[in-house]
């Protein structure tokens, strides 16, 4: 039997240009229980160990970074429990075997279910939250997984195009290096979706699509993936060089605008840039921002 279950002809449709939800068994490996997470924790590189607690709104400018000390896995784990602490063990599906055996059982079962789906990249991180955790409105740079394990969570999906979410917006978040967060207004919720998680529930959308997430009930655990596609590692670079022009020269290019060769030179030319570190400055204001063109919700799938 495999780990993904009820993924319908609809969804093998959206996947990638749309939500999909559909059902996972991923918790019958015993991978998650108390006792692994706690092993897990205690000894995962502490380099790629991300604590960090936030206020009750969960804005990021309230998230603070925590040092895990010299407390013990179940001392950790603890404090996950509590509060509002939010933990990701990045990359913890590709560095122990047992896990990225699953990790990897997993992603070839969506093969199977998707022919023409050639993920290159592929990474699995494993987040531990508290009932109290929330995580601000942002985008992701590659396609994001969420494979819910235990808890339960409300995830807030937004329309990736204006009001919400505008060219300039995507392109200052490429260009920087590690902030994906994108200035959120309460308002833009009436344009959501919204999904409350329980456990054995996968909930994926398209890349670039802006999101946040509320915990709402006891430990939240949940396998994060994300992998890359050429499509997106082109449209990543074609986006950072129109990031670069509305920033330098004050032009208004549009990625739904560039197709074929276009969008071929303009990813080509993105890649050189930011190789030769020619992108602008991170927090550089998008001469034209206001002109800028929504993202179209035309799906990427390709
Ligand atoms: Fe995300």
């Amino acid at each position: 039997m495999g780990w993904i279950e009820r993924w319908t002809q609809e969804d093998r449709g959206r996947f990638r240009a749309g939500v999909v939800r559909a059902r996972h068994r991923l918790a019958d490996s015993g991978l998650f229980c108390d006792p692994a997470l706690e092993e897990l924790i205690e000894t995962h590189p502490r380099e790629r160990l991300d604590i960090a607690m936030m206020d009750e709104g969960g804005s990021s400018r309230s998230w603070t970074d925590l040092s895990p000390g010299e407390r013990n896995g179940a001392d950790l784990l603890a404090g996950a429990r509590e509060g509002r602490v939010w933990m990701n063990l990045r990359e913890v599906f590709n560095i122990r075997p047992e896990y990225r055996a699953l990790l990897g059982a997993v992603f070839a079962e969506l093969r199977e279910l998707h022919p023409r789906f050639r993920p290159d990249v592929i990474k699995g991180g494993l987040l531990i939250s508290a009932p109290g955790a929330r995580v601000p409105f942002h985008i992701d740079r590659t396609d994001p997984m969420l494979w819910h394990l235990r808890g339960k969570k409300r995830v807030y999906v937004y329309p990736r195009s204006a009001p919400v979410l505008n060219e300039a917006d995507v392109e200052g978040v490429l260009i920087h290096p590690f902030n994906d967060d994108l200035p959120y207004k309460s308002a833009f919720d009436t344009r959501a979706q919204v999904f409350d998680l329980e456990p054995g529930e996968v909930l994926c959308w398209p890349v670039h699509t802006p999101h946040r997430v509320v915990n709402l009930e006891g430990l939240n655990v949940s396998m994060a993936t994300d992998y890359t596609c050429h499509d997106v590692r082109v449209r990543n670079h074609a986006m950072m060089f129109n990031g670069l022009i509305r920033r330098r020269l004050g032009l208004t290019p549009s990625i739904e605008d560039s197709r074929g060769l276009g969008l071929a030179a303009r990813a080509g030319l993105g890649f050189t840039a930011r190789k030769l570190k020619l992108l602008p400055k991170a927090g550089m204001p998008a001469l034209a921002a206001e002109a800028a063109a929504p993202v179209a919700e035309a799906g990427l799938a390709g």
